[in-house]
């Protein structure tokens, strides 16, 4: 009986060569035409291939206006049987590697082209994202591949260190929509970069993958499919710039995937920077902004001493002001009035240094009440009376850390304007010791820059 399933133009091909192709398939990534004949296994994928190289050359040509392609180098990585390298290769490209860990893959794509007649100026190579050395290209592809590793941000350093201006990324990913208020509270957003960022945040969820298609997993591993937000957020630890969703995952699925499998892909492109040394980092600006922020801020008086009087010398002041009020019952609050009494006690608060400092008041408070009051009295030019203050801080078994070392620091400069070398030396080495990232020397310039009274 004749088989009646879908067989392509068959064309001038001869049935041995036809068992050929067959046995070396799937072509489940590629679309080969030549003479009349396709030859391609994308069944639900169908279009996917064209539709990225058409992708690719639209962020090629923005990135790469006029003659800036020439001579340009492109690196893809895992790239199966080289279909869109092949499809690439009219662009003035200096030079085209392909880099894949099957042999297969690669010996895949050969025979085609030969049976085809179809030539090739791609350089292929049998590797992976870990054995890529030190060689760079100018630009890097890396498609359809992520979701079949262990570790993302692992590989986005990998292509990172190999590619000198632009990455052109596609991968399948967690849908937008999974990153729930709950998660977001579970995360626990509060580290110092969101002093200075967005509260982005992003899941990752693993799954089991063989080795056994030609399109998965290297080895038997629990690989990561990253939501488009973790993504951005490796992207930028890696050092990429100008990250950009080239196709976000409606527009992909709704030009793509008609059939029943649901798909949700993303392109992104990233750049390296025009410097592009090594990855930079503002981590040591945004310490010493927030450092700097908090050292410099007081909250408003007469309420430091106010709640320091009651918190730390359990007295009680005979008038209490409204403020003081507020953030007594913020220190001692539990549930639901916690966020109440904060908002509260923020709109007496114009500064976000002075927000930072009341919301961590609640934490350690005898501790964060001591250095605050310390910072006042060092500012009133109260020397003898800060040292005392703060060392009732440094000085008492478990004291909050934070507000140790920061409570080294003014005791350094408490003693350098007071005019005792051993003191102010003293306990600059503490401060280092207890907070080696402690921006001391940046913080000292600030703090001689300041109206001090001399004693
Ligand atoms: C789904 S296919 C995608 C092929 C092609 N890049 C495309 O998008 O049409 C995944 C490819 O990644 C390769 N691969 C798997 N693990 C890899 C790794 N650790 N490093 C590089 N490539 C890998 C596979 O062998 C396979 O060719």
């Amino acid at each position: 009986m004749a088989h009646t399933g879908s067989q392509g133009d068959a064309g001038a091909l001869s049935p041995g060569q036809i068992e050929e192709i067959n046995t070396h398939g799937p072509y489940n990534h590629a679309v080969w035409t030549a003479g009349g004949v396709e030859v391609t296994q994308e069944e639900q994928l169908a279009g996917r291939g064209h539709f990225l190289v058409e992708r690719i050359r639209e962020v090629i040509a923005r990135h790469f206006p006029g003659d800036g392609l020439r001579s340009c180098s492109i690196l893809d990585v895992g790239c199966y049987d080289g279909w869109i390298l092949h499809r690439l290769s009219d662009l003035p490209f200096g030079r085209m590697v392909g880099i894949e860990p099957r042999a297969k893959n690669i010996e895949k794509g050969r025979r085609v082209r030969e049976i085809l007649g179809i030539p090739t100026r791609v350089e292929f190579r049998v590797g992976d994202l870990d054995s890529l050395g030190d060689e760079r290209f100018d630009i890097v592809l890396c498609l359809g591949v992520l979701h079949h590793l262990e570790s993302i941000p692992t590989a986005l350093r990998r292509l990172r260190s190999v590619c000198r201006r632009l990455l052109f990324l596609e991968t399948l990913c967690i849908p937008s929509k999974r990153l729930t208020r709950g998660i977001r509270r579970d995360l626990e957003l509060k580290d110092l970069v969101y002093f200075y960022k967005d509260k982005v945040f992003g899941i990752t969820g693993q799954k089991l993958e063989t080795s056994y298609y030609d399109g998965s997993a290297r080895a038997l591993a629990v690989v990561s499919i990253p939501s488009m937000e973790s993504l951005r957020m490796y992207l930028d630890v890696a050092g990429f710039e100008s990250v950009e969703t080239v196709v976000d995952p409606e527009r992909y699925g709704a030009t793509l995937f008609k059939g029943d499998r649901r798909i949700h892909d993303v392109c992104m492109s990233a750049r390296v920077g025009e410097d592009e040394g090594r990855p930079r980092s503002e981590e040591a600006s945004w310490v010493r902004q927030y450092e700097g922020g908090l050292m410099r801020t007081l909250l408003p008086r007469p309420h430091t001493r106010l709640l320091y009087e009651r918190f730390c010398l359990a007295r009680r002041p005979p008038i209490v002001p409204l403020f003081c009020r507020i953030a007594s019952s913020y220190i001692r609050s539990t549930g639901w009035r916690t966020a109440m009494l904060r908002s509260l006690g923020d709109r007496w608060l114009a500064d976000r240094y002075a927000r930072e400092i009341f919301k961590n008041l609640r934490y350690a408070a005898v501790d964060k009440l001591g250095l605050e009051y310390g910072k006042e009295l060092y500012r009133q030019g109260m020397y003898a009376q800060a040292v005392e203050v703060l060392q009732g801080v440094t000085r008492r078994l478990n004291a909050d850390w934070r507000s140790v070392y920061r409570a080294f620091f003014l005791l350094s400069r408490l003693h350098d304007r007071m005019g005792i070398p051993e003191g102010r030396d003293r306990y600059r080495g503490l401060c280092q010791t207890s907070n080696p990232q402690f921006p001391f020397d940046a913080l000292l310039q600030e703090d001689e820059a300041m109206e001090i009274p001399d004693v």
